[in-house]
């Protein structure tokens, strides 16, 4: 059950931009850990991201921002060693490269380094292009994100989609041509309209990989929790879940609770 149009053994920088140039969408999934990480691999994902919603789905905090650098590191180099395939990109969390492009370099090294993750994300367009400058200068691939920013949020305020607005459209599409223009291997756009999404996708050379930004992209990213329905409380529009996961867990754990108190569990063949 394969879409896939070449075999990558290996998915590098530059496997996405030759996917986009061929027409192939862009499969990308968050993942956090190792178990996780080695399932999502098997199937052929292209793109694992260790995202900062880590600190979401992992740690229960209602907001991206408290993630620190080192538990990043925690998370990105469980996935690293059990990856085969993917390209494992790495979120730089909140408060690691916003306030000096030093800063930034310093913390996508210890990304690249201690984690052995293959390139890092950063949030924002033209506010933060010396950090990113300096970070693609040393070498370093870095995927932008553009559109709903989670690291802003007590800046916007809300979740709700970005760039309706003309002037909010324009400055997103000038940022996404500056983060080509600098380097960026890849941009992601999170919660604007499809029809802006699709705008970007085709000004830019580089892979556009959308999340509630539609179908026109050149791929699609999900948090892995929300897609197999671990999450219960988070349901967007743009999300679609392909199992329901919490409740069968909960099922699962039911019956070895049952078993265990009525003394089925372990039976003969269970025991040594
Ligand atoms: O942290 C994350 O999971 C992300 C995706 C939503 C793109 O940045």
């Amino acid at each position: 059950m394969s879409a896939a149009k070449k075999a990558y053994k290996r998915v590098t920088t530059n496997s996405l931009i030759e996917m986009k140039k061929e027409g192939e969408k862009i499969s990308m999934l968050t993942a956090y850990d190792y178990s996780m990480a080695k399932a999502v691999d098997a199937a052929n994902i292209d793109v694992i991201l260790v995202g900062d919603s880590a600190s979401n789905v992992m740690s229960g905090h209602e907001t991206t921002l408290p993630i620190t650098i080192d538990q990043m590191l925690y998370h990105a180099s469980a996935v690293v060693r059990a990856v085969k395939r993917a390209l494992v990109v790495v979120d730089l969390p909140f408060g690691s490269y916003q306030s000096d492009p030093k800063e930034a370099l310093r913390s996508s090294i210890r990304i690249m380094k201690e984690a052995g993750a293959h390139a890092v994300k950063i949030e924002g367009g033209a506010e933060i292009k010396d950090s990113m400058t300096r970070i693609l200068n040393a070498g370093i691939p870095v995927m932008g994100h553009l559109g709903l920013t989670p690291q802003s949020i007590y800046k916007f305020g809300t979740y709700s989609v970005r760039a309706r607005e003309e002037a909010e459209a324009a400055k997103l599409i000038e940022d996404a041509k500056l983060l080509e223009q600098l380097g960026c291997f890849a941009l992601v756009l999170e919660k604007i309209p499809a029809a802006l999404a699709t705008k970007v996708a085709k000004t830019v050379r580089i892979p556009v990989i959308g999340i509630g930004a539609g179908n026109g992209v050149d791929g699609q990213v999900l948090v892995l929790h929300d897609m197999l329905g671990l999450t219960t409380e988070f349901s967007p529009r743009f999300l679609r879940r392909y199992m329901n996961l919490y409740e069968q867990m909960t099922e699962a754990v039911l019956y070895y609770i049952n078993d265990v108190k009525s003394g089925d569990f372990p039976n003969k063949d269970e025991q040594y």
